[in-house]
């Protein structure tokens, strides 16, 4: 949540820092503001609401700055007006700081600065930062006797009195030629350039400048300067760490043509299937062979599927969503008994420890807060016991240079690329597609599957990115029709079963989260329990009903919806003639075996989602209240 930048160099800094915090804004936009330092002084600009409000507000001024911090919010303490927006300036004005995080003492630290005679003009729990560090410096220092280090070891103090995770940016006016970042918990990257640095959350903001990235971590604090960059933990101690470079390109945050960059995203679903396909796919295997080669090659050691007895997912949102399909996947052809939990629950509630256990981490960006604490509690908890209990610990991640890679032993990297859009398209696809390797490796080691099933199902695989690609082709024009009719409703119903429920609270969530429709997912046959008293006829209800074990029921379900006057949108194969007089409308998909149909009947509710908030005139990237990387619990 929020997103910070700095740059110091040779460039006026206002310009580079508002493209930093526009590639960093589907982090928050609460607020929006920047500092510079120039002539002895800070400059600060704020403003309330999207980075186009700060845009304005610094077209009426001329700035030359070569060095500043920028921040977009998203607002956890104090509303979201501009005297919380950041950056914050110690009392005196000399240090001005921007923080993604939360500190947690600062209702203490704040009494004791506000004792010391600081004031305070924010409801925040930064605005104590600054504050600590200006403490800290030598009063009024004479530029020839400065004390080279004294900015930095004032922040070095600050940060060892700070409880919390966050990140942070901070200039100070009587130090002009040093830009001091810090990481502990929360994103922080240096990227380095010819005689500029510049730092930010997430690498998307670094790209345009420079491929020379280092990944601060936690713990450690650095000073950038024109002449280059001095890495230190927090005791002080130097030390030696080296960019890498990354094989980025910065056309990946492009939107290429397209209205938004979620269509774009949702369009480049097929592409990014296959990649995955591709890199975790062994080519060479086949059924008839009987060599050595594993069908899947996910790089994972043997040790983390040694003896596996059960197998518990720790996620949220729809990386939630994603391991539901995970566990029906690992247990239907791996035999492994699978838990999927809240990871927000998980932390308050863990369930009971059971030996030989595996934790899977599934989260896209690698930074939510809610499933990097249960990932760390449960490392924790498990730390001392017997080595059947030990922690055995896997992410999925569509960053593997994210937080979560320093948690968890090993990786699966969703191959998706960045994705901007809120809402998460191609990374849900390609998380299924993680899974579903994870699950027929798995299969293939404990032998739960012959060779010619896995064989079949990976065909199956192959086969999905051109079927995607046939969904998009064909229907994106007659879903954007549809969508027309919706515009104005109010609620929404989708139900599935078996694998495709998990697709039905996916859909359910995208509408929500761009829309602002009130919508939920039910299993089927749960409607009966109770929610079908919601429906009438302005209730439209989404049917979920692929071909295979539970397709009749769903089917029958849905009729029971028709008969209480709803209107039934069915996501369904083309030519279904049972589906064409059950439905009102269709959003037909390719048949395909049951098992692998949740990857095409997610692609029309994305595009229903998107086409009915675009068609509402609404903000369909950046959705209101929502982030895309959440980093607070
Ligand atoms: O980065 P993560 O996968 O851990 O994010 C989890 C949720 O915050 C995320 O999936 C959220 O629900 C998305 N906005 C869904 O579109």
């Amino acid at each position: 949540m929020c997103g910070i930048v700095g740059y110091i160099g040779t460039q006026v800094a206002t310009e580079i820092l508002l493209a930093g915090l526009e590639r960093l804004e589907y982090r928050g936009y609460d607020s929006a503001g920047i500092a510079t330092v120039s002539e002895g002084k800070i400059h600060c600009v704020r403003a309330k609401g999207k980075l186009y409000n700060l845009r304005e507000k610094l077209e009426r001024e001329v700035n030359h700055a070569q060095i500043g911090i920028g921040h977009t919010r998203w607002a956890t303490h104090g509303k979201p007006e501009e005297y919380n927006a950041h950056p914050h300036l110690d009392c005196g004005m000399r240090v001005a700081v921007v923080q993604n995080g939360i500190i947690e003492n600062y209702r203490e630290l704040r009494d004791e600065l506000k004792s010391k005679g600081c004031e305070f003009r924010s409801e925040t729990d930064t605005e104590v930062i600054p504050n600590l560090i200006a403490q800290f410096l030598p009063e009024k220092p004479i530029p020839e006797l400065q004390d080279s280090n004294a900015f930095l070891e004032a922040v070095q103090k600050t940060v060892n009195r700070l409880e919390g995770a966050f990140a942070l940016a901070i200039a100070a006016a009587e130090y002009p030629d040093e830009l001091i970042v810090v990481r502990q918990q929360a994103p922080l990257a240096i990227g380095f350039g010819q005689g500029e640095f510049f730092c930010a959350s997430d690498i998307t903001a670094l790209v345009p400048h420079t491929r020379a990235v280092l990944s601060l971590e936690n713990g450690e604090l650095a000073r950038l300067t024109p002449l280059g960059v001095e890495v230190y933990d927090f005791t002080g101690t130097r030390l030696k760490k080296m960019p890498r470079t990354l094989s980025w390109s910065p056309t990946l945050v492009e939107k290429h043509g397209f209205r938004h960059f979620m269509l774009k995203e949702i369009y480049e679903q097929p592409a990014v299937v296959r990649n995955c396909l591709e890199a975790y796919v062994n080519q060479a295997w086949h059924a008839q062979e009987n060599c050595e080669l594993s069908p899947i090659n996910l790089g994972l050691s043997p040790k983390l599927s040694e003896n596996l007895a059960q197998i518990q997912i720790l996620a949220c949102g729809t990386s939630w969503h994603a391991s539901l399909v995970g566990k029906y996947l690992l247990e239907q052809l791996a035999g492994i008994p699978t838990q999927v939990e809240y990871a927000s629950e998980f932390r308050y509630a863990p369930t009971p420890i059971t030996p030989n256990t595996l934790t899977i981490g599934v989260t896209q960006s690698g930074e939510t807060a809610d499933t990097l604490a249960a990932l760390e509690m449960e490392k924790q908890r498990r730390s001392q016991l017997q080595p059947e209990f030990q922690a055995r610990l896997l992410g999925m991640t569509n960053r593997p240079e994210s937080t979560l890679a320093s948690i968890v032993d090993e990786i699966i990297d969703t191959k998706a690329g960045i994705e901007i859009g809120v809402a998460a398209t191609k990374t849900f696809v390609t998380q299924l597609i993680g899974f579903y390797c994870l699950a027929l490796d798995l299969a293939d080691r404990r032998g739960t599957l012959s060779a010619s099933r896995i064989e079949e199902i990976l065909i199956g695989l192959r086969h999905l990115p051109q079927h995607i690609e046939n969904v998009l082709e064909q229907q994106e024009r007659v879903i954007e029709d549809l969508a027309h009719d919706f515009a104005e409703t109010q609620d929404f119903i989708f139900i599935g079963r078996g694998i495709n429920f998990p697709i039905a609270l996916e859909g359910a969530l995208k509408l929500k989260e761009i829309s602002y429709i009130h919508a939920e997912g039910y299993p089927a046959g749960e409607m009966k329990h109770g929610p079908i008293a919601l429906l009438d006829a302005k209730v439209p209800v989404v049917a979920i009903a692929m071909p295979g074990g539970v397709y009749e029921k769903v089917v029958s379900n849905a009729q029971e919806a028709k008969a209480r006057d709803a209107r039934l949108i069915g996501v369904t194969p083309v030519n279904d003639l049972e589906a064409a007089e059950t439905f009102n409308d269709l959003l037909p998909v390719p048949e395909v075996e049951e098992l692998l149909s949740p990857i095409l009947a997610v692609v029309p509710l994305q595009l229903l989602a998107y086409h009915i908030a675009a068609r509402r005139g609404l903000d369909v990237d950046q959705p209101r209240n929502l982030a895309k990387s959440v980093t607070v619990e």
